[in-house]
């Protein structure tokens, strides 16, 4: 299982600080999730905060805004500051925010990034289905996003299996509510990542949560 460390629970005075405490963790990855207050309830950070952090780690954006043109195009251009990294990071899109995200997630792919879908649990599998041939991945949401620290929802994790079914090669992520108990359900199904915030953060020794979530 990769383990994906999102940073919604960090002490953000010292963000830079619970970045490094992630990676001595053996974190697989820096999952960063942007709010703008109208798609969800809630406001985190936007790109001025995340610009500033410094990883060598694969960045994995998660936007859960109305419009995200204004971040992809920030993402996908010449002089992006994410372009010349070592990694493919990934940016997840929710199907939910926009008419247009297939041109934004092809805009995505052709400046080699990871493009991505994210349902909310309440939206079907066949959602995805007119970004099917572009996407590489899909991030199943197991609580209605806006906030870290919520309870797991167990009734996404049928559509995994129905989404490998409709394309093998999908990665499939899990997003919210991961812990060292709704992990032992997470792993009855085809998940090949997770993302894990408030327990991570709230653990005594990260790196012994990582190795619980892997
Ligand atoms: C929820 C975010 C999640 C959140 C997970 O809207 O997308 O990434 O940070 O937090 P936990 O792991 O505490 O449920
Ligand atoms: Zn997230």
């Amino acid at each position: 299982m990769e383990v994906l460390g999102s940073i919604l629970s960090a002490d953000f005075a010292h963000l830079q600080k619970d970045v490094d405490a992630l990676r001595d963790a053996s974190i697989d990855g820096i999952h960063l999730d942007v709010m703008d207050g109208q798609f969800v309830p809630n406001i985190s950070f936007g790109l001025p905060v995340i610009d500033k952090i410094k990883s060598d780690l694969p960045l994995d954006f998660h936007l859960m805004v109305r419009n995200p043109e204004i971040f992809v195009s920030h993402l996908a251009n010449e002089e992006s500051p994410y372009k010349r990294s070592n990694f493919k990071h990934s940016v997840t899109l929710h199907v939910e925010s926009s008419a247009q995200i297939d041109d934004d997630l092809e805009l995505l792919k052709a400046f080699g990034y990871s493009p991505r879908v994210a349902i909310n649990p309440s939206t079907l599998v066949a959602a995805i289905d007119p970004f099917l041939d572009i996407i590489d991945g899909v991030l199943i949401m197991s609580v209605n996003p806006g906030y870290s620290g919520q309870a797991f929802i167990e009734g996404v994790l049928n559509k995994a299996k129905v989404l490998k079914e409709m394309k093998p090669s999908l990665k499939i992520g899990i997003d919210g509510g991961v812990n060292d108990k709704s992990i032992k359900l997470i792993r009855q199904a085809p998940i090949d990542y997770v993302i894990s915030a408030s327990y991570l953060f709230n653990a005594k020794d990260m790196s012994l949560a990582v190795d619980s979530l892997r």
